[in-house]
């Protein structure tokens, strides 16, 4: 049922109206006023604003306010250089804009046991609309999605991105193959393990959602590792809320430098949001440099440090699971930590293709499929 205004009054700077059974709700008249959507305010077609802060006197004051017919909320407001301002705000707008909605979709944390209920989705599935939003609604919720039944062709994974955002491109190129070759320049292409780890921490932005397609896998070994960062901010604020201050506070510096280029980004290897939920993990030992930090810190920070790296290699919350050709995984990654078991290139190959995209793009596509006004 639609909310309704059920009684509206003016002060001075504020306006105070109920709506239903909700509490009194005091609104900032400034703030009122400048979020008006009517058509001079708003452009009726493009939904953006017109008006400028500039357009709005400091002083402006509510001088009538009426609940109207359909249940919204009417200002009548002191003149501007156009004369008086009429400003209409409907229940549901004003309930929406005054209670702490998070802006992004929630998110659950997993352990190892995901590995019972893996979110795999077949690929075709993605050109219906369930089958689209089953997909968004499990990568929000655990950043992590397994497609199977991928067509075997180079560039899938672009291709894949590009139904829900657009590739981004780095040094490695547009998509980069990950794949055990001679004189390999990164470790990612050798057959060694890969500790767990975020991609490309050096970078500004961080690339938000990784893809990776397995194109051929008959190689021994070589299993995918993954952990949610998620989880790990929160058995960290359990068990260690120290080591969590210190990490989300301590600058890392990260470095990646080869013949063609030199990426270097300083930043804490978590960011939290103001409620202490994890907003981005960037967890990689490869690419960190010497962090400049007076000595009486840096027992504090190598302690936090030894303490998330204890928690990631806990096999309860390790999920392993194997990569085959036609699979294709899709990851946060400011959230996921990945890696890999060593693999035998003697026994066979052992194949993926990689691409990023904008996290952003993933979460637009969620909130238009749950069509949020
Ligand atoms: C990488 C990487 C994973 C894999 O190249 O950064 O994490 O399974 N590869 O080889
Ligand atoms: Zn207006
Ligand atoms: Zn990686």
């Amino acid at each position: 049922m639609n909310p309704r205004v059920t009684s509206a009054s003016a002060g001075d700077r504020a306006v105070r109206v109920r709506l239903d059974d909700g509490p009194e709700l005091q609104l900032h008249a400034f703030w009122l006023r400048d979020a008006c959507a009517c058509a001079r305010c708003r452009h009726p077609k493009t939904r953006q604003r017109l008006v400028e802060i500039a357009d709005i006197p400091p002083d402006v004051r509510p001088l009538s306010v009426a609940v109207d017919a359909a249940g919204a909320l009417a200002v009548t407001w002191s003149p501007d250089a156009h004369g008086p301002h009429e400003s209409v705000y409907p229940a549901a707008w004003l309930r929406a804009h005054t209670s702490a909605a998070p802006v992004s979709p929630p998110r659950t944390g997993w352990d190892a046991t995901l590995a019972r209920r893996m979110p795999d989705l077949d690929h075709a599935t993605l050109d219906t609309p369930a089958g689209r939003l089953a997909f968004l609604d499990a990568f929000a919720a655990l950043g992590l999605v397994r497609l199977r039944g991928v067509p075997h062709e180079r560039g899938e994974v672009a291709r894949t991105a590009e139904r829900f955002g657009h590739v981004r491109a780095t040094n490695y190129g547009r998509i980069f193959d990950v794949a055990s070759v001679p004189d390999a320049t990164h470790l990612a292409y050798t057959d060694v393990a890969l500790a767990l780890h975020t991609d490309n921490p050096y970078r500004d932005p961080v690339p938000g959602v990784q893809l990776l397609h397995c194109l051929e896998s008959s190689a021994r070994g070589g299993d995918s590792v993954m952990v949610d960062g998620v989880t790990l901010a929160e058995r960290l604020r359990a068990e260690a809320p120290d080591a969590l201050e210190v990490l989300r506070t301590t600058p890392v510096p990260f470095r990646y430098r080869d013949a063609t280029c030199d990426l270097r980004r300083e930043h804490p290897m978590l960011r939290l949001d103001a409620a202490g939920t994890l907003v981005a993990i960037h967890f990689n030992d490869r690419s960190m440099e010497p962090l400049r930090l007076a000595p009486e810190r840096l027992d504090a920070f190598y302690a936090a440090f030894r303490r998330l790296d204890a928690l990631t290699r806990d096999p309860a919350l390790r999920l392993v699971f194997r990569l085959e050709p036609g699979d294709l995984v899709v990851f946060d990654n400011e959230r996921i930590l990945h890696g890999r078991e060593a693999f035998d290139g003697q026994t066979g190959r052992r194949l993926l293709q990689g691409c990023y995209a904008d996290r952003d793009a993933f979460d637009s596509a969620w909130r238009m499929a749950h069509d949020e006004s």
